[in-house]
């Protein structure tokens, strides 16, 4: 088995990243967690009971944006020699939500149980991109959920944007919330990624970011960026994430590592409202909004909700990128509200600004 900071360097060679301390620091740690997770699990004992796995502690992995977290968890995980699983956090929580709901209609008294270890009979490893948490309904299940599929022998790799402490701060109930913080930090090496540099930025950083025509090209272009930000090849598969939102799924079919793409007509063709569109300002670093047309007097509903839609971006600092049948101030000149698009509009620009987006 290939060690990880020899595949690092290998990428390295082949120009796909620069070299960067920050993030060879943290190979050391993975690397750990692969040698120890090779190690044979125990045989069933006497009785054909199984026991749990030697606990093999896992690495809650936090920093900045754009300085290769989800880059080192994917290399990580590709190496590792384990039934294992990786997931964006907020979309393996809906599962979660969704298992529990089907097993409380069957009955189940303790419903997490069952979920739990459903999970843990599958995987070895789950690897979690983005561990955030937001949702009081998650806030109060994760921590007896973690509790148990650690106790299976199930190992943890996270990255996230802040600390443990910070999760769920200020949210509802908090204080129940706190076991969990202290369940993770138990079972992870917490590890703050040091890096300086958003190489995010810095792939986005003089490209173009807004495409008019809508045509061939644009769409090539779009292909382009899409193929750089997630680092996913053609036939690649794509998990996507599903967002649920007041009860109803927001469906975002191609998302990976951040990075959404979506058709204009997709997001802004449904009856979708605020929260939805807050919800995937909340869960996406890049949209990548695609074929957006020049709206006409009778699309007031569709021009409402991309209004909203780039209001919700612009105050997350969501990068967008674009595809359109026009320039900015020329998408929305003749219906109601095309005044007030003046101010969309001009978010628009300020958006395609080089400094934009975090
Ligand atoms: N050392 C590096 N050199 C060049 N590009 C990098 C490097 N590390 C990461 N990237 C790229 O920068 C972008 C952001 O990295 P990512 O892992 O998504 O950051 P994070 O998860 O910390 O926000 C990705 O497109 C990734 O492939
Ligand atoms: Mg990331």
């Amino acid at each position: 088995m290939a060690e990880l900071k020899d595949i690092y360097a290998a990428r390295v060679a082949e120009g796909a990243i620069r070299p960067d301390p920050a993030q060879e620091a943290v190979l050391p740690e993975l690397e750990r967690i692969c040698v120890d997770l090779a190690r044979p699990v125990p045989k069933p004992g006497f009785f054909g009971r199984r026991k749990p796995p030697e606990p093999v502690q896992g690495l809650y992995l936090w920093g900045g944006v754009g300085t290769g977290k989800s880059m080192l968890m994917d290399l990580f995980v590709a190496a590792v020699p384990v039934p294992k699983r990786r997931v964006h956090f907020h979309a393996f929580m809906q599962e979660i939500q969704s298992g529990l709901h089907e097993a409380r209609k069957r009955g189940v008294d303790d419903a997490i149980v069952p979920v739990a270890d459903a999970i843990a009979a599958e995987v070895r490893l789950l690897a979690f991109d983005e561990m955030q948490i937001t949702d009081i309904t998650d806030a109060m299940i994760v921590g007896r959920l973690f509790e148990r599929l650690f106790a299976a022998g199930v190992v943890v790799v996270t990255t996230s944007n802040r600390p443990p402490e910070d999760l769920y701060k200020d949210g509802l109930n908090r204080a129940l919330f706190v076991p969990f913080i202290n369940e993770i930090k138990a079972r992870l090496r917490v590890w703050e990624i040091q890096g300086e540099t958003d190489y995010r930025q810095g792939r986005m950083a003089g490209a173009a970011v807004y495409f008019t025509p809508a045509d061939a090209e644009a769409r090539a272009a779009l292909d382009a960026i899409w193929a750089d930000l997630t680092q996913l090849g053609a036939n690649d598969p794509v998990k996507g994430l599903h967002l649920r939102v007041k009860g109803r799924m927001v469906d975002l079919p191609r998302f990976h590592n951040g990075v959404a793409r979506v058709s204009f007509w997709d997001l802004c063709g449904q009856p979708l409202g605020p929260a939805d569109y807050l919800a995937v300002a909340d869960a996406v670093r890049v949209l990548i909004l695609e074929d957006v047309p020049q709206l006409a007097e009778g699309n007031f509903n569709q021009a409402k909700r991309f209004v909203t839609l780039v209001d919700a971006l612009y105050e997350a600092k969501v990068r967008l990128v674009m595809s359109a049948a026009a320039l900015p101030e020329d998408l929305y000149t003749l219906g109601t509200g095309s005044f007030e698009f003046e101010r969309t509009a001009s978010r628009l620009r300020e958006m395609q600004g080089a400094g934009w987006g975090g």
